[in-house]
């Protein structure tokens, strides 16, 4: 990630362009009423701002701070893909994890295919042990 053309922060990005994020990377859409809480309540943010201030990628962790972390929300404009930035957020997140939880920390995110060799790159492994993702969505 380019330094002079890229700020990381910490904060979660604006209810609109956190919409517009999921939207714009084909991520499944959300209402204003489910990203509240998503912005509010989540254990870790990164965002990735431009100098203009526009928010050009994010990464979340949710966690309970003892032991168990979900890394969800991954996603960068298709106009700045490929430049690092979804490295360096979920880099920075992970790092954060290393920082303030207790050794041990479980950390699994559902990993779609754009991010599967970055997720892999950071040292995210596939179930070995028969696991699989299974989800459902209520209401
Ligand atoms: C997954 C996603 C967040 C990755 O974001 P990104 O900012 O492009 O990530 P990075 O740039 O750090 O890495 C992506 C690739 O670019 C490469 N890259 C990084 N910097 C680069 C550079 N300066 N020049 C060329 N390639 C570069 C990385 O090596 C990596 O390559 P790989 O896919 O062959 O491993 C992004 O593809 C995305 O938003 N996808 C759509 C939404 C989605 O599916 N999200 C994942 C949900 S699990």
């Amino acid at each position: 990630m380019d330094a002079a053309t890229y700020t990381l922060t910490t904060d979660p990005p604006p209810l609109e362009e956190y919409l517009a994020l999921r939207q714009l990377t084909g991520l499944t859409p959300k209402r204003a009423e489910q990203a509240g809480p998503a912005l509010a309540n989540s254990w870790a943010w990164r965002t990735v701002q431009t100098q203009s201030g526009q928010t050009v990628a994010m990464g979340r962790v949710v966690g309970d701070g003892g032991w168990y972390f979900l890394v969800a929300d991954m996603a960068t404009l298709p106009e700045h893909q490929k430049k690092g930035l979804g490295r360096a957020v979920l880099s920075a997140l992970l790092d954060e994890i290393s920082d303030r939880a207790p050794a041990g920390a479980y950390v699994t995110l559902m990993a779609d295919l754009p991010g599967q060799r970055l997720y892999e790159q950071l040292g995210f492994e596939r179930p070995t042990n028969g696991s699989i993702s299974m989800h459902r969505r209520i209401g």
